[in-house]
Order: structure tokens, then sequence, then C-alpha cells
């Protein structure tokens, strides 16, 4: 693949590019996905080991995925092309981009079918169907719901049009104009119902279920979940980030930016588990309920809440609104790939991919219905496989190829040029980014794939297989 191909649109200021990037951060995974798989794993522990994976591999790796698609001035599969000729590296690095491309087709294919259950639930409240509504009446109707494909399928079509309608227009005219209002009133509504959570009676138990950790409830799959949604909820490991990198002018900083992002993600998800939780304990619901939970807890309070017709219409919409300032930076790489390497416009390539993956969105709306019996990997439904594939499998997988292009393959003198770090975090950065975050995701893999017997064993095989392929590495490039 020959160089060139560069990015030709632009972000108008960082601070677009902040609210962008945060934009496709915060998202169902925060508001839905956090609370439901910490409840599903036990609360505290899980919450502790989101956390580290955060710091030690979420924030390294996003620094280095936006800073790549900087460098590399295109999508991500031109860009890594661009980067391993520059560098002289195999051009085989271009399939991490393709890896990005496709593990974003998958997971915009399930996030517009949850999305909808989103807008579907903006028209009811609205309507004022959970007005004094009781515990027992929204599970049903949560149920209800779900048993109908068509119901699912009408609301998933929706959020798709939503969706590609917005990146068909451009960064500027599309992806800016969706984003530059929806990020604030977030915030403020999680605020007002962070303080409804404080008069439930249950916020110190849903407080101390979130931050104190009990180790026995934790298993090595859970770890592979916490690992997997640190990825998931900073939107990194598919070249997301590196696609938006691309259109940011070289005079930003990338730290300020990553560490905005990485906070602003991280306080909405604690904040939407702290709510969640109050709720769920106050009404004496299970916590490990599953994909339900925020849909199954949020109606109540609202339906006992004074304002809660006002709140709860006014908290969906801006759920439809985090989840589409997010849906629409899954399938920017593949649109952007299709437009500079293919030479199929933006409108005509959102169009085409969109109608590919709404597809493929069809089986994930029968996995609550139809299929919901039909197993794939294991006994996960399609809807849970391709969860598990791209949270657990290819987005670590990207994120550690990633970090193993900017610690090995990059000059220490471009690197410096990319990210505005000092001395001596760059030393911290490129240690973690040689060996604590590879180590980290391999042995996560391997312990998940033969079993959890002795973890300390895993730790060394790792080290050494990683190890033996970097030295055999330096050694043939001398
Ligand atoms: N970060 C988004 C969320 O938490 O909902 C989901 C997501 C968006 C993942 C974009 C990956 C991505 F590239």
């Amino acid at each position: 693949m020959s160089q060139l191909k560069l990015s030709k649109e632009g972000w108008s200021n960082q601070t677009l590019f902040i609210l962008a990037a945060v934009g496709s951060a915060v998202g169902l995974g925060n508001i839905w996905k956090f609370p439901y798989i910490t409840g599903e794993n036990g609360g505290g522990a899980f919450v502790l080991v989101y956390l580290a994976c955060v710091l030690l591999i979420g924030i390294p790796v996003l620094l280095s995925e936006i800073a790549l698609g900087r460098a590399g001035k295109a999508n991500p599969v031109q860009a890594m092309a661009n980067l391993a000729h520059e560098n002289k590296a195999s051009r085989l690095w271009f399939l991490l981009g393709l890896n990005g491309v496709l593990a974003g087709a998958l997971i915009l294919s399930f996030y517009t079918v949850i999305a909808g259950w989103g807008v579907a639930y903006f028209f009811e409240s609205l309507l004022g169907t959970f007005n004094g509504i009781g515990k027992e009446a929204v599970g049903e109707h949560f149920s209800t719901m779900l048993a109908s494909p068509m119901q699912l399928l009408f609301w998933h079509t929706v959020v798709s049009i939503i969706t590609v309608y917005i990146v068909s227009k451009g960064v500027k005219s599309g992806l800016e104009r969706a984003i530059s209002f929806m990020m604030p009133g977030l915030l403020l509504i999680l605020l007002v119902l962070l303080g409804y959570a404080t008069t439930t009676g249950a916020f110190g138990q849903s407080f101390s279920f979130l931050f104190s950790p009990d180790f026995s409830k934790l298993s090595w799959q859970a770890v592979l979940t916490a690992m997997g949604h640190a990825f998931f909820t900073l939107s990194i490991g598919l070249g997301t980030m590196m696609v938006y990198g691309s259109y940011l002018s070289n005079k930003y900083s990338i730290v300020k930016a990553g560490v905005w992002i990485a906070f602003a993600d991280t306080a909405v998800a604690l904040l939407a588990g702290l709510i969640i939780f109050s709720i769920v304990f106050a009404n004496g619901l299970e916590p490990g309920s599953g994909p339900g939970l925020l849909f199954q807890t949020l109606p109540i309070a609202f339906g006992q809440m004074t304002g809660g017709w006002f709140f709860g219409t006014l908290f969906f919409a801006l759920v439809i609104m985090a989840a589409l300032s997010s849906s629409i930076s899954l399938i920017e790489p593949a649109v952007s790939w299709f437009d500079q390497n293919w030479g199929i416009k933006r409108k005509k390539a959102a169009w085409i991919l969109g109608s590919l993956i709404w597809f493929i969105g069809i089986g994930t709306v029968l996995s609550f219905n139809e299929w919901s019996d039909v197993h794939f990997l294991g006994d996960r439904t399609f809807f849970d496989s391709v969860d598990f594939i791209t949270a657990n499998i290819m987005l670590p997988l990207g994120g550690l190829l990633m970090a193993v292009f900017v610690a090995w393959v990059v000059s220490p003198k471009d690197r410096a040029e990319y990210i505005d770090l000092n001395s001596r975090l760059m030393n911290w950065f490129v240690f973690d980014l040689k060996w604590i975050a590879p180590v980290a995701i391999l042995t996560v893999f391997a312990t998940n794939l033969v079993g959890a017997d002795s973890v300390l064993l895993m730790i060394l095989v790792s080290l050494a297989v990683y190890g033996v392929y970097v030295w055999n590495a330096m050694r043939k490039n001398g």
C-alpha cells in the first residue's frame, strides 16, 4: 500500500476535538453496560480492576492511538500503512487498522439495537407510561418490549438511519454540530439524578457495593470483562480515536485531550453506577439482572420522583444523544477508509456500510426473542457473542498492537514529537507501553484460554513469550 491518502477534513478547534472524543467515549458503555456488568460481577473488586485497567492500559493506549492517527493522517488502515512505511516496518501493520474497522462495524451492529431501547423509552416516557409505575410493571414492560422482534427492529432501524445521516454530513456539519450541544446536557441530568439517588435511602449501600472490594467474587472471566470494558468505554483499540486524531491539527496537546477524555468517561460511569444501584437496592431489585438493568431501574425512579415525567423524558433523550455521539464514531473509521482508499464518497459509503451493519444487527434483535436459545460462542447468544469477540478480544488485541507499535517501532525522536510528555513521564509511558500493558493483556488472554490455576505461571509465560518475540524482532532489525 502506498503512502499518502491523507485526511482532508479537520476539527474546527481543540475543544471540539475533545468534545467529540468525549462524546465517543461516553455512551451506552457508561450508562448501560458499566452498571450491569458491575452488577453481574459482584461490584467493588470488579470496579477496582476496571479502574486499574483504565490507568495502566487505557490511558497509555488512548494517547498512543490519538498520536498514531494524527501522525498517520488517514483512516486506521491507511494510517498504519503510512506509519509502517515511514518507520520501515512490516507492511502487515495495516491489518491492525482493518481489525479496528471490522470491530467498529460489529459493535455498531448491536449498539444501535440497545440505543433503540433508549429511543422507545424516550417516547414512552413522553407519553406518561412511567408515571407512578411500580417495579413489577416496569419489569413486565421491558420483557414485553424484548419479546417483540418487530418493535426492536423498528427502533434499531431508526437509530441506524440517524447515525448514518449524521456521518454522511461530514466532520464539521455532521459530527461537530451534533456533539456540541449533547454532552453538557447529559452531565446536568446525571447530577439531578444523583440528587434523587441520595434521597432513596440506599445511597450508602450503593456506594459500598461499588467501592468496597470483595475479591472472592472476582473470577478471571471478570478480569477479562473489566479489561475489555476499559477498551470499550474509552473507545480505544479499534481506530475511532485514530480517525478522530487524524482530523486533529498538530498544534494541539494530545496529553491534555487524553486526560480529559479518560476523566470525563470514568466520572460518568461511576456516577451512573451510583445512581442505578441506589435505585436497585432501594427497591429490592437484583444487581445482577443483566442488560435490562438500566431499563428496569430508572423508570421506577421517574415513576416516583417529583418532576419524574420531565426528568425521565429528558434522561432518555440524553441517553439517545450519548449513544448517537458514540455510534457515529463507530462507523467513522470504516467510512473514512471507504472514502480515502476505495474512492467511494462519504455519503454513499455511509449508506452502504450502514445497511450492512444494520443487517448484522438483526442477529442481536433476535437474540432477545426468537433466537434466545440459539447459542454461538459457548453458551452465548448472538448478541453476547458479538459483544464478547469485540470487547474482550478484538479491542484488547488492537490496543496491544498499538502499544507495541508506539513503544518498539516508532523512534524516540518521533515519539517525542507525537506525544507532548516531559522526559520523566515519557520514560514511564514507554515502559508501560513496552511491558506492562502488553504483558497484562496477554496474561488475561492466556489465563482465560487455559484456565486460572496458576496466574503467576501465566504472567511468566506471557512475559517469556513476549520477551522472546521482542528480542527476536530487535535482532532482525539489528
Ligand atoms: N465508548 C462507547 C461507549 O462507552 O458507549 C462505545 C464505543 C464507541 C466503543 C466507539 C468503541 C468505539 F470506537
